[in-house]
């Protein structure tokens, strides 16, 4: 995830976007760059945050009306100089910023290449501006160019360009947040609100696939085609807090609700550094903490089911004690911030024993990107929240890409619009919320692969409601566990309709009778009409149920934090980032 600007007006064009690009900080701090146009291009970009950079490089003494900006979140290639944005083609006069991850950015550059084109970056950006180079110099209008450009891009994109001769700028969207912003004799493009709030409040919204032209005075969208179309703008009053959290009260309810469009982002992840380590090591062991060791237990079971694994998971912090690793073992670490103590202890002590380490995690050059062998980043973006919730969703995401990507009997790209239809059960999830929130003890069942993600379920709930919650695979629950439920009780079922469901309907039962106060999340008839509640979810191949029973549980979580008035952005005693053993 990136933060991108673009204005062209009266003002001095640096200083808004300088602005601007502090706004969206929060989008990505490894490098910044912004080009200005004055008759000419001129580009000044460094690795940095945009204080360190803008201050290094003096953007504002940079003059002109016209510019654009980025904040970036490395995806494709290390954070530096090179790979920051804005980038250029062969001639520096087709100047871009970009965000999101371009799918099909190896053929389309090597078909660059044997064109003639140079690339002076890893980036998968660069190769936009050398194609609408390429379209310029085959006698095409910049326009055109630019259209054509953008239809031959897979993937997601928000771009947002300058082709030097023009006085305005190109964008377009897809899949990728950007908005368009109309001032009197300015207009701004940027990729939320916050970063040009202070300047207007009224909006176009640009649809997937939107393409527009901005200039001073004037705006025009159009389809894919090139057909004009007609965008209502719309006025929007936010504070400036609400605008930092995209109109969201809490960063965990933006995170939950951006799992739709960052799933999307890590489906496209570059998982090729796995692909001949899992056909080279038969003996796995995953290291974890926390909900990333929820997400490593997902990965276990379709590891041993699907892949015919020998498959051991293990939390970081008890790894070097319990676990033997030897040259023919695959460790694979999962970390969303790439910064836990206990997990990069883990991949060292994995290393000493002559293990390989292929690593996943969320953040461009952290720690543990240092220790493993092999890295998968997850493209989720930056996560604010103290509680893991679009991370662990995204973990899966990559975890599935891994493993799946290519069966024609698993479709991952339907899962970022079935996530969109749980979240429109907000409302009755809440009023689910507000019946439980007065409550001492909360259990969660549930079996197979739904287990870790009652696991996950009771981890949100525990760390921001301060309830004691406890998971159980359903089939435990007489040896132990039974004796705790009494009247009134609330059990959390997950019970989609999948192999696990009749003996689930069996646990319901049991915790029923001696009174329990029964929420489904299920799809199965039997069990809902069991349930004192239920929450539905959509049938679906049943190895994608993780991904479905996730969202409701996050939810809950929150929900019920907001009834206690407990800010579930910053829970007491915990830190986002443990770099404590
Ligand atoms: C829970 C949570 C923590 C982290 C754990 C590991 O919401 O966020 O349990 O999952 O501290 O963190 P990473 O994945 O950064 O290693």
């Amino acid at each position: 995830m990136c933060g991108i600007i673009g204005y062209v007006g009266s003002k001095r064009a640096s200083d808004v976007i300088t602005e601007g690009l502090k706004r969206l900080e929060y989008r990505g701090y490894d490098s910044v760059g912004i080009a200005i146009y004055n008759g000419g291009i001129h580009i000044r970009k460094e690795k940095g945050t945009v204080e360190e950079v803008s201050t290094a490089l003096q953007f504002t003494n940079l003059d002109g009306h016209l510019g654009i900006g980025h904040t970036r979140w490395a995806t494709h290639g290390a954070p530096c100089k090179d790979n920051a944005h804005p980038h250029h083609d062969c001639t520096g006069k087709v100047v871009l910023v970009h965000n999101g991850v371009i799918e099909n950015f190896i053929p389309l550059k090597s078909e660059l290449e044997k064109k003639g084109h140079r690339f002076n970056s890893e980036t998968d950006t660069e190769l936009i501006a050398h194609f609408i180079e390429q379209y310029m110099n085959d006698g095409l209008s910049p326009f055109i160019s630019f259209i054509r450009t953008v239809e031959r891009l897979k993937g997601s994109y928000s771009i947002v360009s300058l082709i030097e001769g023009e006085d305005k700028i190109y964008i377009a969207r897809k899949n990728s947040p950007l908005i368009l912003g109309v001032g009197k004799d300015e207009m701004f493009c940027a990729s939320d609100i916050p970063a040009v709030l202070n300047h207007t409040k009224t909006f176009v919204p640009l649809e997937e696939g939107d393409i527009a032209v901005i200039s001073k005075l004037d705006y025009t969208v159009y389809d894919h085609f090139g057909n004009q179309i007609k965008r209502t703008p719309i006025e929007i009053n936010w504070s400036s807090e609400m605008a930092e959290k995209g109109g969201y009260p809490h960063f965990m309810l933006k995170e939950i609700h951006d799992q739709v469009h960052f799933i999307y982002e890590s489906l496209a992840a570059d998982v090729s550094a796995s692909e001949d380590l899992l056909n080279l090591f038969d003996n796995i062991q995953l290291v974890a903490a926390g909900t990333s060791y929820h997400a490593s237990l997902v990965l276990k079971y379709l590891l041993q089911k699907f892949k015919g694994k020998t498959v051991e998971s293990i939390i970081a912090s008890e790894y070097p004690f319990v676990s033997f690793p030897t040259k023919d073992t695959l460790v694979i670490a999962i970390s969303q911030s790439g910064e836990t103590a206990d997990t990069i202890q883990a991949v060292r002590y994995a290393k000493q024993c002559g293990a390989k380490v292929l690593a996943l995690t969320n953040v461009v050059q952290s720690s543990i990107t240092r220790v493993a062998d092999k890295i998968i980043y997850l493209n989720a973006g930056p996560e604010v929240s103290v509680a893991a919730t679009k991370t662990f969703s995204s973990q899966l995401a990559v975890i599935y890409k891994m493993l799946f990507s290519g069966d024609k009997n698993i479709d991952l790209s339907q899962i970022p619009q079935i996530i969109e239809t749980i979240l429109q059960q907000e409302e009755f999830i809440r009023s689910v919320a507000a019946q439980i929130s007065n409550k001492k003890n909360i259990f969660f069942l549930g079996r197979g692969l739904s287990y870790p993600i009652a696991m996950e379920g009771a981890l949100k709930l525990k760390e921001i409601s301060y309830i004691h919650a406890e998971a159980y695979p359903g089939g435990e629950l007489k040896h132990g566990p039974l004796s705790l439920i009494e009247n009134g009780v609330p059990v959390i079922v997950l019970a989609p309709d999948d192999e696990t469901s009749s003996k689930m309907l069996g646990s319901l039962k049991e915790v029923k009778t001696r009174g329990a106060y029964v929420i489904a999340i299920t799809n199965n008839p039997e069990i809902e009409k069991e349930a004192h509640i239920s929450i539905n979810i959509p049938h679906l191949n049943p190895i994608l149920y993780p991904f479905v029973l996730t969202i409701p549980l996050q939810l809950l979580a929150y929900y019920v934090s907001i009834r206690k008035d407990i800010d579930p952005d910053r829970p007491r005693n915990l830190a986002k980032s443990v770099t404590v053993e």
